[in-house]
């Protein structure tokens, strides 16, 4: 049994000097000490001896366990210093080395135009409001005086969400005029920008999701010269002093008259090119007088109120402003295209 011991203290050693890594200690741990283990094993016999034997054999047995057990510790901690060692230089950091250029990018074309836009009617005194995309039908469209069956719902009644059409993808930024009258106090200066839905096709002037701004005031007193007076500052600013444009009548079932403005086409000033489709003019937004039942419906006296409204499209202003061609290039974030502005 002793000769036994020897050999395993021996066997154990020296494989634990070729120990490189630390399931290979592991192993060695359970093939020596382990409860199947060789040195259990050879314990296990201790029965068998004399009773003079046993505590001599006991005694060399523990040694043997203890110089296995220190010898693996030690093994252990060598390979974590040299674990720790080999880490610590292949993370060296080399401060000489050349930075990568970090490339910084600027606003959209897009954005330019809106944050224009923003600055122009809150120098006029307005108020900046967000609303939600996924909008009650209710608010898109019945309490803009478009009940279920007009007429007008047809083209954007559009992208619903459960089976009783009650919440959609707004088509317009229009319900945040009823947000705004729901919930501030008279009187009111808002403009609204934001992301709406449609069913269009992509085309080089229409998308399913684009911008519009949406803008309104309600006071006492106030009149489509209001309107015109404001819509044209504001071209005037967004496009430069001398802007022409036009009002010609047109539909809305929230606004009563309603209109459309146009511009001259800064491309042929008027005479009809490619750009305006030979008409010299460019359509550039909708609006109008708030109608009396809109103002009714959210709680407000038309008797004693007025109000105007209109609804610009983003990317359009932008592609003016900016004199892009394609529609298309605003959403496709091409670089080559975004650098340029
Ligand atoms: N919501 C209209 C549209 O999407 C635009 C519009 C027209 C907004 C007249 C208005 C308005 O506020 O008064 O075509």
């Amino acid at each position: 049994m002793k000769e036994q011991l020897a050999k395993i203290r021996a066997e154990a050693l020296a494989a634990l000097e070729e120990a490189k890594a630390s399931a290979d200690l592991d192993a060695l741990r359970v093939k020596y000490l382990g409860k199947k283990g060789e040195l259990t094993a050879v314990l296990k016999q201790m029965g068998k001896l004399s009773a003079e034997e046993r505590p001599i054999m006991g005694q060399l047995a523990n040694d043997v366990r203890a110089a296995l057990e220190s010898a693996l510790e030690s093994t252990s901690k060598k390979l974590e210093e040299a674990a720790l060692e080999l880490k610590l230089k292949a993370e060296v950091v080399d401060v000489t080395i050349p930075g990568k250029e970090v490339k910084i990018g600027h606003k959209h074309p897009m954005y330019i135009a809106l944050d224009e836009i923003k600055d122009i009617f809150i120098g006029m005194g307005f108020t900046v409001l967000d609303g939600p995309e996924v909008e009650l039908a209710e608010l898109n469209f019945d309490r803009l005086n478009a009940e279920e069956g007009h007429p007008s719902r047809d083209w954007s009644d559009t992208f619903y969400f459960d089976e009783d059409s009650r919440v959609m993808l707004r088509s317009q930024t229009s319900p945040m005029q009823v947000r705004a009258m729901d919930s501030m106090e008279l009187p009111i200066r808002i403009v609204a920008p934001g992301r709406v839905y449609r069913k269009d096709e992509v085309d080089a002037t229409h998308s399913p999701m684009f911008h519009q701004v949406e803008g309104m005031v309600i006071d006492k007193g106030v009149t489509m010269a209001d309107l015109k007076g404001t819509l044209n500052t504001v071209v005037e600013q967004l496009y430069g002093e001398g802007t022409k444009t036009r009002f010609r009548p047109h539909h809305f079932p929230f606004t009563e008259p309603s209109c459309e403005m146009d511009v001259q086409c800064h491309k042929c000033g008027g005479v009809g090119c490619p750009t305006c489709k030979g008409e010299g003019w460019i359509e550039l937004l909708g609006a109008g007088m708030i109608h009396p039942r809109v103002l009714e419906m959210a709680g407000i006296d038309p008797e004693v109120y007025s109000g105007w409204a209109f609804g610009i499209g983003l990317e359009r202003t932008a592609m003016r402003r900016f004199k892009i061609a394609d529609l298309r290039l605003i959403f496709e974030n091409d670089i080559r295209f975004l650098e340029q502005f």
